[in-house]
């Protein structure tokens, strides 16, 4: 399939803190690949680093060969790189479909303007936003849930939401930072079929940082350790989990 993204000696600093320390790693097209390691270790930074929301302080990100380091955040979500946050980020006081409606108007030729200017054809794409709108919401559980205001609902729902409105944008990758948070174990149990799913749906390659290691290990084709910004150890679970370096650095003091 080949590689698809790719960092070369990435690197991070705030101030004399040093974020991201000369990372390099490889993603090839269609796997699910794992980020973990210690509180701070920096994999949030790393995600900000590929989405333009941080820049960098050296090194650089490629993805299909194109530089992405430089590039503005909306450029980069609109080549195809779609992501969710940590700290949730949807829309307060909208509901759940307005959230994913507006992430897709990005993606429509006359956009937000056209549907409030009311033109014959932006009224053909607000009609077919709104459906494929339906169709995402269907997709991450939230079908009946749609006229209600995202604000109401749980912390797993809300993070089900948000990977929707990452793929109202049709990203060929999707970035996840700590998707399972405050779920529940059951929602943890349903979440690793459905990114599985959903991978396989939209031909997704998919870079997850999680903390909960049952989830990684059993979800991740790859998984690369950061710690103290440095990347230690990266391979298959299996190779992960049995490396010393990591144990000491992270899966030890689990
Ligand atoms: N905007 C910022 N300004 C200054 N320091 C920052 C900034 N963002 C991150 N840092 C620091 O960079 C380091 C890496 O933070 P980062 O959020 O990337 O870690 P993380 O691996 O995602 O941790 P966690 O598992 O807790 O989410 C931390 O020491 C953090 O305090
Ligand atoms: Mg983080």
């Amino acid at each position: 399939m080949g590689v698809i993204l790719e960092a070369r000696a990435l690197q991070r600093n705030f101030g004399g803190l040093v974020a991201v320390d000369s990372v390099s790693f490889a993603v090839e097209e269609g796997e699910i690949f794992g980020l973990i390691g210690p509180n701070g270790a920096g994999k949030s930074t790393l995600f900000n680093l590929m989405t333009g929301l941080t820049p960098a302080s050296g090194g650089t990100f490629t993805f299909r060969g194109e530089t992405l380091t430089g590039m503005p955040p909306h450029r980069i979500a609109a080549l195809g790189i779609g992501r969710t946050f940590q700290n949730i980020r949807l829309f307060k006081g909208l509901t759940a479909l307005e959230n994913v409606r507006i992430a897709r108007h990005s993606r429509t030729v006359t956009g937000l303007l056209g549907g409030v200017f009311g033109s014959g054809k932006s009224r053909m794409e607000e009609l077919s936003v709104e459906k494929k709108a339906w169709k995402i919401l269907a997709l991450v559980g939230l079908a009946d849930r749609g006229t209600e205001l995202s604000d109401n609902f749980s912390y797993g729902e809300q993070r089900r939401l948000e990977i929707g409105r990452a793929l109202a944008l049709d990203p060929t990758v999707l970035l996840l930072d700590e998707p399972a948070a405050g779920m529940n174990a059951a929602e943890k149990q349903t979440l690793t079929g459905f990114i599985r799913e959903i991978r396989a749906r939209f031909n997704l390659t998919v870079l997850l940082i999680e903390h909960h290691v049952p989830l990684v290990m059993g979800l991740c084709d790859r998984i690369a350790v950061l710690n103290f910004g440095e990347l230690i150890a990266i391979g298959s679970p299996a190779e992960v989990q049995k490396n010393p370096a990591v144990i000491e650095a992270y899966l030890g003091a689990e």
